[in-house]
């Protein structure tokens, strides 16, 4: 029997890889998306025609139930979210509607629907923020340090107060920094591999970042979607940290991406700006994967070095194919 998964926000980063694992496993895929007056699908054009859409917003409970009685999926992976840090200060009531109360939304409509239904929440190391214990694992205490991180310690604890509750296959997937050639630009990873193509093509001459000193245990999207799907093919619900148990200062990102060009030292084209400083900080992430490689048998293929390579070389190359076009 084809499996039925519904993926809310199918059109982010995440959502486009974990479409393209669920399709190669043969899945019936659908995606929530929500009403826009332009193409949002950039990340899933190439499989575009393999996914079903069905329009839905966390906001409104009315749609979101009513998607879940129509699909009827066996497993929901609900990865849409308010998902960048700095916003969730200029819109925090917004940020709480979406990834706090959304979930509840969710949940809500599975317990009316069909609570047999296997969930999955995107947690975030973020839920760590100011950490109280190194490296960071499932019993580790929450201290968020931002309305974002606020926001995904409600979201982690309903999913946990739903499956206590109701006996639910509700389960919470605390991942660490995951990047990849389709993170958005905002986020540092990529808006470093971008600034680094950009000053390689002499369509830039300057990067300007916050904080560089900012510690994180970055992965790739690609390796971190396989753990999600694990998590929900597992006899017993229950949470797990995924991560690389290796952490890097940004400026160690920005020297290999800067290397990976070919530039040499990044110290003449990088700027340290005000603007991209945070009110609270999360200096240091580190993940102990330990639960996710034994129950899971989960462990990530790319490394750091590799996804820094990837990321800048997929920049160059699309920003290339841009110039010549
Ligand atoms: P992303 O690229 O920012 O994608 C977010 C998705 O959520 C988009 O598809 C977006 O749709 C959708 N969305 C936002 N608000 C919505 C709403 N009100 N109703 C319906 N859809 C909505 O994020 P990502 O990196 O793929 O991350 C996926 C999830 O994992 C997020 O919950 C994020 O917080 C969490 N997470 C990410 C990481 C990471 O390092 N990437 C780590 C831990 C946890 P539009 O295209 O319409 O904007
Ligand atoms: N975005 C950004 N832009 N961050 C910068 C910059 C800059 O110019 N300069 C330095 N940084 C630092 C930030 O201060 C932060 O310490 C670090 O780079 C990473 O920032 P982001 O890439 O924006 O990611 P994040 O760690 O805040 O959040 C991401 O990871 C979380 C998991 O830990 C997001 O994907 C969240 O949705 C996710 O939950």
């Amino acid at each position: 029997m084809k499996k039925t998964a519904l993926i809310t926000g199918i059109t982010g980063q995440d959502g486009s890889y974990l479409a393209e694992l669920l399709l190669a496993q043969g899945y019936r895929v659908v995606g929530m998306t929500r009403r826009t007056s332009t193409d949002v699908h950039e990340r899933i054009q190439h499989i575009v025609d393999d996914i079903e859409f069905v329009s839905g917003d966390l906001l409104d409970q009315t749609s979101m139930t009513s998607i879940v009685a129509d699909v009827m999926p066996d497993e929901i992976y609900n990865l849409a979210a308010q998902s960048f840090v700095p916003t969730s200060w200029q819109q925090p009531v917004l940020t709480g509607e979406f990834t706090a109360l959304g979930v509840t939304r969710v949940l809500e409509a599975v317990r009316a629907t069909n609570p047999k239904i296997r969930f999955y929440q995107a947690s975030s190391s973020e839920m760590f923020g100011k950490v109280t214990e190194v490296p960071q694992r499932e019993s580790t205490p929450f201290y968020p340090r931002s309305p974002y991180g606020v926001a995904k310690v409600y979201g982690h604890w309903i999913t946990v107060n739903y499956r206590e509750s109701y006996d639910m296959f509700a389960v919470s997937g605390i991942l660490f920094n995951h990047e990849s050639p389709r993170r958005g630009k905002e986020f540092v990873t990529r808006k470093i591999s971008d600034g680094v193509a950009r000053i390689k093509l002499g369509l830039a001459n300057r990067l300007a970042l916050g904080n560089l000193d900012a510690q994180r245990d970055w992965g790739f999207a690609g390796d971190y979607v396989r753990a999600m799907w694990l998590m929900l093919q597992q006899d017993v619900p229950d949470d797990y940290v995924v991560a690389t148990g290796r952490t890097h200062r940004v400026r160690d990102f920005v020297r290999i991406a800067f290397e990976a060009a070919g530039l040499g030292s990044f110290e003449k084209y990088v700027v340290q700006d005000p603007r991209f400083m945070r009110p609270a900080e999360v200096d240091l992430l580190i993940g102990d994967p330990t639960k996710a490689h034994e129950q899971l048998g989960w462990k990530p293929d790319v490394s750091f070095e590799q996804l820094v390579e990837m990321m800048v070389r997929a920049d160059i190359d699309r920003l290339s194919a841009r110039a010549g076009a």
